[in-house]
């Protein structure tokens, strides 16, 4: 995985079609951070690809993220064929009849999946005003859809990928924005520096003789340099990936405050780390969160995890005072290729008599 926060999504419009099983392999060893897959349908945009059948048969091909780009007029008649298929996200239009969108965006989150909007150059950002709240990523195009190797429209970008983060308060991790439609080395660190988390990248990628690698790693780095310079006063972007302890905590605090932080739309990932050994001889829980998340979890929760820590010293008092205090607990070898034999025993069971 890729240092710094933007990410490259391959798309395989250009690519060769007859042979899209070598495509998506040499892409994955290119470096590519997902697939793009665009699905048009001959009229929502005056062109055809390829349906839910290709993206089922790339599915087991690859383990990177597969979004699909629906450029189809009827994005609710094939959604369950698009989720079966096993795309990651499903993007559609906002510009489809509107009876179908909050349907189909509700179909898409029901099966777990993260659900987006895309907006065609001319279609103003307002339009999504509706549906908030009910898509995880915003796909904004810079080219009119239906074709690759089309050129970047500056004015759109501008105008639209800042502003888009607007439309993704509950998601404030895991919210996306992309970026569709003539992105390369020269567009690349402009959209960065709008705050782009995904940036779409497609013919510039499959010209004949073009080191794909270098492409994807090129545009990445501007990408974060423009990120750098004009939204972070000038420091080097936190890596997406890059998880800090927020707190640690006996297990049955610890589960209590992940719910509250996973309510405002904050991951957390609870570890048995390196927490202190309580007198229930069990550790405490990391609990972890995404480093870019970490200013707002501060903002938000400093004052509970004050309450918590405090919760947690006087439950080891009792605890203490009632039962003793046991060894640190001892956890047996993990069997090789699986966690099945990890003996757990929470902290919030009653204590042994
Ligand atoms: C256009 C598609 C794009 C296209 C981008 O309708 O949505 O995903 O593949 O290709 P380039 O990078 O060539 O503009
Ligand atoms: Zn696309």
């Amino acid at each position: 995985m890729a240092g710094g926060r933007a990410r490259v999504a391959v798309s395989i419009l250009d690519a060769d079609h007859s042979n899209m099983a070598y495509a998506i392999r040499r892409a994955q060893r290119e470096g590519a951070d997902r697939f793009h897959i665009d699905v048009m349908d001959g009229h929502f945009v005056p062109n055809l690809t390829f349906g839910p059948k290709m993206i089922k048969g790339i599915r087991p091909r690859t383990q990177l993220p597969l979004d699909a780009h629906l450029m189809i007029s009827d994005p609710l008649q094939y959604m369950d064929e698009f989720l079966d298929a096993g795309c990651d996200s499903v993007t559609f239009h906002v510009e489809v009849d509107p009876d179908q969108i909050e349907p189909a965006l509700r179909k898409i989150r029901s099966a777990g999946r993260a659900p987006g909007l895309a907006v065609k150059p001319k279609t103003p950002l307002t339009a999504l005003e509706p549906y908030r709240g009910l898509f995880d990523i915003v796909l904004i195009m810079t080219v009119e859809p239906g074709f690759g190797g089309q050129s970047f429209m500056k004015d759109v970008a501008a105008e639209k990928i800042l502003a888009a983060r607007e439309y993704l308060g509950h998601k404030p991790v895991e919210g996306e924005v992309h970026v569709d439609g003539g992105v390369n080395r020269e567009s690349a660190e402009f959209v960065g520096g709008l705050g782009v988390d995904i940036l779409v990248v497609g013919s510039v990628l499959w010209i004949k003789g073009r080191n794909m690698g270098r492409e994807i790693r090129l545009v990445r780095a501007l990408a974060d340099e423009g990120y750098q310079y004009r939204l972070n006063d000038g420091k080097p972007p936190i890596p997406r990936d890059a998880m800090v302890t927020f707190a640690q905590l006996p297990k049955a605090l610890a589960w209590a405050f992940m719910a509250d932080i996973e309510k405002g739309g904050i991951p957390v990932i609870p570890l048995r780390g390196t927490g202190r050994f309580n007198p229930d001889g069990m550790r405490d829980y990391d609990l972890l969160i995404p480093a870019s998340a970490e200013a707002l979890a501060e903002q938000r929760h400093a004052a509970d995890r004050e309450r918590y820590l405090g919760d947690a010293e006087r439950w080891r008092e009792a605890y203490a005072a009632e039962f003793g205090v046991k060894p640190p607990e001892t956890l047996p070898p993990m069997p090789t290729g699986s966690r099945a034999g990890r003996r757990t025993a929470p902290a919030d069971s009653p204590p042994p008599s």
